[in-house]
C-alpha cells in the first residue's frame, strides 16, 4: 500500500506500541469463524488492520488474541506481530490490562486499534498520533460523526467542547443518545497517565465487563487532557460487525484497489463489477472488461485485454496478450501477444508462448504451446509439449491418463494434427509430420510422415434408398392392421428386406481402396 504524504513521521516510532484488539468472538456475525478472520478485500480483516499499522513503524505491534486464539495468533505472527492471550475476554479494558504485561518497557505511547477496522488507512492513524503528540494529551480518541449512532459509544463533551467521557449506548441518557459523534474504538494513550486509570476500572455495567471507554472519564476526572480527532470519513474508522458490514467493507476495499489500478493507467469498464485481489498488478493501457476477476498473484502486462467474465488466479499474462471473454486461467502463463479464449480454460502449468493461440472450449493442463502454435477449437491438451507453429485441429484430445498414471505427448514443430484426433500417450509426433483427421494415434509418427489410424470408409450404393422403401413398406403393412383394413399384400416387387441385403453386399465389393 502506498503511504500518503500526510504521514508526519516516516521515522520509526521507538516510543510507540500498537495494540490491536482481536480477542472477541463477533457474536453479530453469527459465524463459526472468529470475526477478525473473515475476509474482506481478499484478506482477513485483521491482516488489513495490521497492514494499516505497519507504516507507522511502531517499536511493537501487539495483537490481543482470545477467541480462536491459535488461528488468530498464526495470522498475526505470520505478519511479524507479537501476541498476548486474553482468556477469558472480560472487556476492552481488561484486554489492555492483559496487554500491559507484554508492552515494552521503553514504550511511552500506546495506540489501541480495533481488529475489525479493516478500512483504516495509515494516513488516518498517523494523523491521530500527530494530534496526540502535538496536543500533549493523556488520551486522544479517533471519533466519527455518523448519521445513525445506534450501538456505538457516544463522545460526551463539556460546556467548553472538551471531551468529558465516552458513554456506551446502554448507559446513555436519552439526550446522550442524540449525540452523533461516536467512539471508533481507536485511541492514542500516554501510558504513564493510562495505567492508574486502567487499574481503577470497575465492571459496573450490563455486561459485567471492564470498559476501556471508562478510562476516558477517569482521565478527565484526574484533570488530564483528552482530545478527539474526528475522522474525515466515518466509514473508514468504524468496525465491521455484521455480514452486511462485511460485504460493504469488501466493496470499499475492492473499489480502492480498482482506483489504484486506474490511477496507474489501467482502463476498466464498469469497475464496480470487477473484482481484484490486493496483490494483483496490471500494466499501463491494459483493458479490463466488466465482470472480470483478477485473483491471487495475477500479473497483467501492458496493453493486454481481459475479456468480460474471465477469472484469472495466479496467472501471468504478458504485454499485448488477449484473454477472450469467459476464460478461466489458473496458475498459468500467457506470453506476449498470445491470444486465448473466448471460453478457454488454462489449468495449472499451461504455458502459452509468444504469439500462440488457444481458441474456444480448449482446455490445457501442464502443457507448453510454443511460439506461434495454435489450438483453435474444442480440445483437451494435458501433459503435452506442442512445438512452434504447429496446428492442433478441432476436437483433438491427448489421452494422457491410463487410469493409473499420467503420460506425456510430445508434438514437434510445424506439425499438422487433423481434427478429432486422439493422441494416446505416451506418444511423439516428429517435426513437420501430418496426422490424418479422426486418427487414434497409439504409436509415434516420425518427422515429415503422415500418421493415419482410422477405419476405412465403405460406401454402399442404393442402401439408403432401399432402407426408405423397406420402412415405407413396413409402415403400410402396419397401418391397415391398426385400422382393421384389408389384409391384402401391399407390394408386387421383391421384398424390401432382400433389396437392403443386396445393397449391403454391393457396398462391400465396390468400396474404393485407399
Ligand atoms: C466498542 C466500544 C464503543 C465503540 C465501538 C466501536 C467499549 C466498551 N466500547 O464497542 O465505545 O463505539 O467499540 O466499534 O470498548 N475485544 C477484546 N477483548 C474483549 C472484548 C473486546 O479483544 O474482552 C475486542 C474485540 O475483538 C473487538 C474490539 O475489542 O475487536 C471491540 O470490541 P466489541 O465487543 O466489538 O466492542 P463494541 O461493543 O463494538
Ligand atoms: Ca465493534
Amino acid at each position: 500500500m502506498r503511504v500518503g504524504a500526510t504521514i508526519a513521521a516516516p521515522m520509526p516510532a521507538s516510543d510507540l506500541s500498537i495494540i490491536i484488539l482481536a480477542a472477541g468472538k463477533g457474536t453479530r456475525m453469527k459465524s463459526g469463524l472468529a470475526k477478525v478472520l473473515h475476509q474482506a478485500g481478499g484478506r482477513p480483516l485483521l491482516e488489513n488492520v495490521i497492514r494499516a499499522c505497519q507504516p507507522l513503524k511502531p517499536a511493537q505491534l501487539l495483537v490481543i488474541v482470545g477467541h480462536q486464539a491459535e488461528t488468530v495468533r498464526e495470522l498475526a505472527e505470520k505478519m511479524d506481530a507479537q501476541t498476548a492471550l486474553q482468556q477469558p475476554q472480560r472487556g476492552t479494558g481488561h484486554a489492555i490490562q492483559v496487554a500491559r504485561r507484554a508492552i515494552r518497557k521503553s514504550a511511552k505511547l500506546a495506540m489501541v486499534v480495533a481488529g475489525d477496522a479493516a478500512l483504516l488507512r495509515p494516513q488516518t492513524l498517523a494523523a491521530l498520533l500527530d494530534t496526540h503528540r502535538r496536543g500533549e494529551a493523556a488520551a486522544t480518541i479517533l471519533s466519527a460523526e455518523v448519521p445513525d449512532p445506534a450501538g456505538y459509544g457516544r463522545i460526551v463533551r463539556d460546556a467548553e467542547g472538551r471531551v468529558a467521557a465516552i458513554i456506551e449506548e446502554k448507559s446513555a441518557t436519552p439526550e446522550q443518545r442524540e449525540i452523533r459523534e461516536v467512539n471508533s474504538s481507536i485511541y492514542c494513550f500516554t501510558l504513564e497517565k493510562l495505567w492508574p486509570c486502567l487499574a481503577a476500572l470497575r465492571p459496573e455495567n450490563a455486561h459485567r465487563e471492564l470498559y476501556l471507554t471508562d478510562a476516558i472519564g477517569l482521565l478527565r476526572q484526574h484533570n488530564e487532557r483528552v482530545l478527539a480527532y474526528v475522522a474525515a470519513d466515518p466509514n473508514e474508522v468504524l468496525g465491521c460487525n455484521t455480514r452486511a458490514e462485511l460485504a460493504e467493507t469488501d466493496r470499499v476495499l475492492r473499489a480502492r484497489k480498482s482506483a489504484e489500478l486506474m490511477n496507474s493507467g489501467v482502463t476498466m469498464y464498469l469497475p464496480e463489477t470487477i473484482f481484484i485481489d490486493p496483490d494483483v498488478v496490471a500494466g499501463p493501457d491494459a483493458v479490463i472488461e466488466p465482470g472480470v476477476q483478477l485473483l491471487g498473484k495475477t500479473r497483467v502486462g501492458a496493453r493486454c485485454k481481459i475479456g468480460a467474465g474471465s477469472v484469472l488466479r495466479d496467472a501471468r499474462v504478458d504485454d499485448d496478450a488477449v484473454v477472450g471473454a469467459h476464460s478461466n486461467l489458473d496458475s498459468c502463463r500467457v506470453a506476449a501477444r498470445a491470444q486465448v479464449g473466448p471460453f478457454a480454460r488454462l489449468r495449472p502449468g499451461a504455458d502459452i508462448r509468444a504469439g500462440a493461440h488457444v481458441g474456444s472450449f480448449v482446455e490445457l493442463k501442464n502443457t507448453v504451446l510454443h511460439e506461434g502454435a495454435k489450438a483453435p477449437h474444442l480440445s483437451y491438451l494435458g501433459d503435452a509439449t506442442i512445438g512452434a507453429d504447429t496446428n492442433v485441429g478441432a476436437g483433438t484430445i491427448t489421452c494422457n491418463y491410463d487410469g493409473i498414471a499420467k503420460h506425456e505427448t510430445k508434438i514437434g514443430r510445424r506439425v499438422f494434427i487433423g481434427s478429432d484426433t486422439a493422441l494416446v500417450a505416451p506418444v511423439r509426433i516428429g517435426d513437420g509430420a501430418y496426422v490424418a483427421a479422426g486418427s487414434i494415434i497409439t504409436e509415434n509418427v516420425p518427422a515429415d510422415a503422415l500418421g493415419i489410424a482410422r477405419g476405412r470408409q465403405v460406401n454402399k450404393p442404393g442402401w439408403a434408398k432401399a432402407r426408405r422403401r423397406q420402412a415405407a413398406a413396413e409402415n403400410k403393412h402396419a397401418k391397415p392392421a391398426k385400422r382393421r383394413a384389408s389384409p391384402r399384400k401391399t407390394s408386387r416387387r421383391a421384398s424390401p428386406r432382400k433389396a437392403l441385403r443386396r445393397a449391403s453386399r454391393r457396398g462391400k465389393t465396390k468400396s474404393r481402396r485407399r
